[in-house]
């Protein structure tokens, strides 16, 4: 377009084309093109609205931030109360809750399946109301008292997730949800604050709250909250839905994020088998959930169900176990990680907590023993917070006996002997021992073998300990040079086993590049950082080259991570292992282009509806969704006779089954790679 176009056009055409970037960057998780690209455009709109302020509007998105800092809030009457939700615990309280719904709809005691359910996570965040009036973002407030809430419209303004403007032919339209931190920025933040000396969040929805409701809205912006929409309110125009699982979908198509863990079920076991699944898969989620949300699907059972005091009738929170209890402390060891770190663990007197019984947590590190005054024979409270490793959170004074002990890291390491070390201003202390040390070798063998990184199924614990004790692995590469007799003849293995772990190591053999530079274990390079370095790098060997000025071209890699990954490579010892896993027949398999699917239609995906279910091997959710969108299909939440492919996973649920049950095709990472791969442009 041309400078002398109308500014009022070229205006409304940068907003449209911002707002499409900005939600595949922030909500698809799938950048559309290089932010040097967005910057661009955006600098642009900027221009433009400050030569000609007419052009300026509210929902631009130059005015996300901008508003001046406030003394208070304001307060918003909702137009319908914001209601809470009715709670159960155990699995009678869900039948009871189930019969009761059957029951006020004169449904027939027998039919058990009678209810269809949408079924989502309850986040573990705060409840907002967004309304927006002939499509623009006009009011965001908080839940407040239910009936008054908290006018917080510039501060959700920030929140990259929340639409300013939506393509709805309406008046008016107020969408529910709840804003919230996901679980690695809430772990940035932290550390942001760690390294300021400021005052650390307890957890992600402290963190959210406090975000939410900063009076300077720069604050909020750089705190990166997220939202989820879970609700719509009725009001005077007919919605466009007659289910709630609709309206999700076509809020979905308004680009409001909405999760992908929703689905549809039938009958309290549905309900029952959906929270056991998502308990399941609690702790890998991106965020923390307290619970699942159950609510009749049907809007017109909804209705004629209706409310009891202050929660609907046709929705129920399942919620999870409690997460913190008490007990006592009755000694503290130290463990020696992958790394060499010393980590020290409490030994606890066993205790039931988030579900499982509990017997070690983790105490961090000394400095934090000391900030926490933790000592043996104290009582402590332990948690089991999103990630699965329980921690020890502090210590009830009152309860402390006379004859405490406190705790000193140990000079040596209590596995090899070599000397402890701990390095200016670090808080970890440190095994000297290296790949010398039994411990170090013995973690960095399981990290390999690990779910995520190489997935050798069978090579848990106990078979590493055998494994190194006996000399007979000193290095991954080992484990590929392994004679099928060795294993046979280790103790308690099973002529069986014994060739399900060798077939296990044997089909590791090709790996994505993603996955194998994650199995190395480089110290700083986490899944998500190994997968940003194949997608640059694209090959192994053009990786180990790559100097620390290169590698901080890779999206999120500064120069700490591109020091432990120029030093893990320039290493003799790593790059031997590497050369004997190469020369082991470990083949690392480089990723497809799956960012370049965009650029054609795919002739096997443009218009198909997809279903994503399980664990990908290679593929998050949301990058196969991004991918999928891009070639221009659509990714339903739930299955049905529409469905064109079911896309299954490691521990695929009931939606794998709902498509057997309906004959739907059901392929797997590899198939859809391959169908991606038709749609990329010969090059
Ligand atoms: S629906 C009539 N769905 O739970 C109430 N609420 O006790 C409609 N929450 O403060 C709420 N996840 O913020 C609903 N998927 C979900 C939810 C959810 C979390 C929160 C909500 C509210 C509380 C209700």
């Amino acid at each position: 377009m041309t400078s002398d176009a109308d500014p009022f056009e070229r205006a409304a055409a940068l907003r449209v084309e911002l707002d499409r970037q900005a939600y595949a960057y922030h909500v698809l998780d799938s950048p559309l093109v290089p932010d040097a690209e967005y910057d661009r455009l955006f600098r642009e709109l900027q221009e433009l609205e400050r030569a000609h302020p007419e052009c300026l509007a509210p929902d631009s998105p130059t005015q996300r931030v901008g508003a001046a800092p406030s003394t208070a809030f304001g307060s918003v009457v909702h137009r319908a109360p914001m209601l809470s939700l009715s709670n159960a615990f155990a699995d009678d309280e869900v039948r009871a809750f189930d019969r009761r719904v059957r029951e006020g709809l004169d449904i027939d005691a027998a039919a058990v399946d009678a209810i269809e359910y949408a079924v989502e996570p309850k986040f573990d965040g705060l409840a907002v109301s967004l309304t927006y009036v002939d499509g623009v973002l006009a009011i965001g407030a908080t839940r407040g008292d239910g009936e008054t809430g908290e006018d917080v419209t510039a501060n959700l303004r920030t929140v990259q997730a929340v639409p300013l403007r939506i393509d709805a032919q309406r008046a008016r339209l107020e969408v529910r949800g709840e804003v919230l931190m996901r679980k690695r920025d809430f772990a940035r933040l932290n550390a942001e604050q760690r390294a300021r000396g400021e005052r650390e969040f307890v957890n992600p929805r402290n963190a959210a709250a406090g975000s939410l409701r900063q009076l300077d809205t720069r604050m909020t912006a750089a705190r990166k909250l997220w939202f989820f929409a879970y609700g719509v309110v009725a009001e005077d125009e007919a919605l466009p839905a007659t289910r709630h699982s609709g309206l999700m979908d076509w809020l979905a198509g308004l680009r409001f994020p909405v999760t992908q863990e929703r689905a549809r079920v039938r009958g309290v076991e549905g309900l029952l088998d959906y929270y056991r699944a998502i308990g399941a898969q609690r702790a890998a989620l991106p965020y923390d959930i307290d619970g699942v949300v159950y609510k009749v699907d049907e809007l017109a059972l909804q209705q004629r169900l209706g409310f009891v005091s202050r929660a609907p009738r046709f929705a129920l929170a399942h919620k999870f176990p409690a997460e913190e209890a008490l007990t006592e402390l009755i000694d503290i060891e130290v463990q020696v990680g992958r790394t060499g770190a010393l980590t020290p663990v409490a030994r606890l007197k066993p205790v039931f907590v988030g579900g499982v019984t509990v017997t070690n947590a983790t105490l961090h590190n000394e400095d934090e023993i000391r900030r926490k005054d933790v000592r043996i024979g104290d009582t402590v409270s332990v948690r089991r917070a999103g990630d699965v490793i329980p921690e020890v959170v502090g210590v009830v004074l009152a309860r402390r006996p006379v004859d405490t002990v406190e705790f000193t890291m140990p000079a040596r390491c209590p596995v090899c002997d070599s000397a402890v070390l701990r390095g200016e201003g670090e808080a970890i202390s440190r095994c000297s021992g290296g790949l010398f040390c039994a411990a170090q070798r013995k973690q960095a063998l399981l990290h390999f073998a690990s779910r995520r990184a190489m997935d050798i199924e069978g090579l848990g614990e106990k078979l590493v300990d055998q494994l190194v004790d006996a000399g007979l692995v000193h290095t991954p590469a080992d484990l590929y040079r392994l004679p099928l007799d060795a294993l046979r003849a280790l103790e308690r293995m099973a002529e069986k086993s014994a060739g399900n772990v060798a077939a296990a190591i044997a089909a590791s053999r090709h790996p994505t590049l993603a996955r194998f530079l994650f199995a190395l274990g480089i110290r700083n390079v986490g899944e998500t950082t190994a997968r940003d370095l194949a997608r640059h790098y694209r090959s192994l060997g053009a990786l180990m080259e790559a100097d620390r000025e290169s590698l901080q071209q890779v999206l999120d890699v500064g120069p700490v991570v591109a020091t432990s990954i120029a030093g893990f490579f320039a290493e003799a010892h790593n790059r031997e292992v590497i050369e004997a896993l190469l020369a082991a027949g470990v083949v690392p398999q480089p990723l497809p282009a799956l960012e370049d699917a965009g650029a054609a239609s795919a002739a096997g995906i443009a218009g198909k509806t997809f279903v994503l279910t399980g664990t990908l091997p290679g593929l998050t959710r949301d990058e196969a969704r991004a991918s999928i969108e891009a070639a221009g299909g659509k990714v339903a939440g739930s299955v049905s006779k529409k469905t064109d492919y079911v896309v299954a996973g490691d521990e695929a649920g009931s939606k794998l089954d709902e498509a057997r049950m309906l004959g739907l095709t059901i392929i797997d990472e590899a198939a859809l790679r391959a169908l991606l791969g038709t749609s990329r442009p010969a090059r």
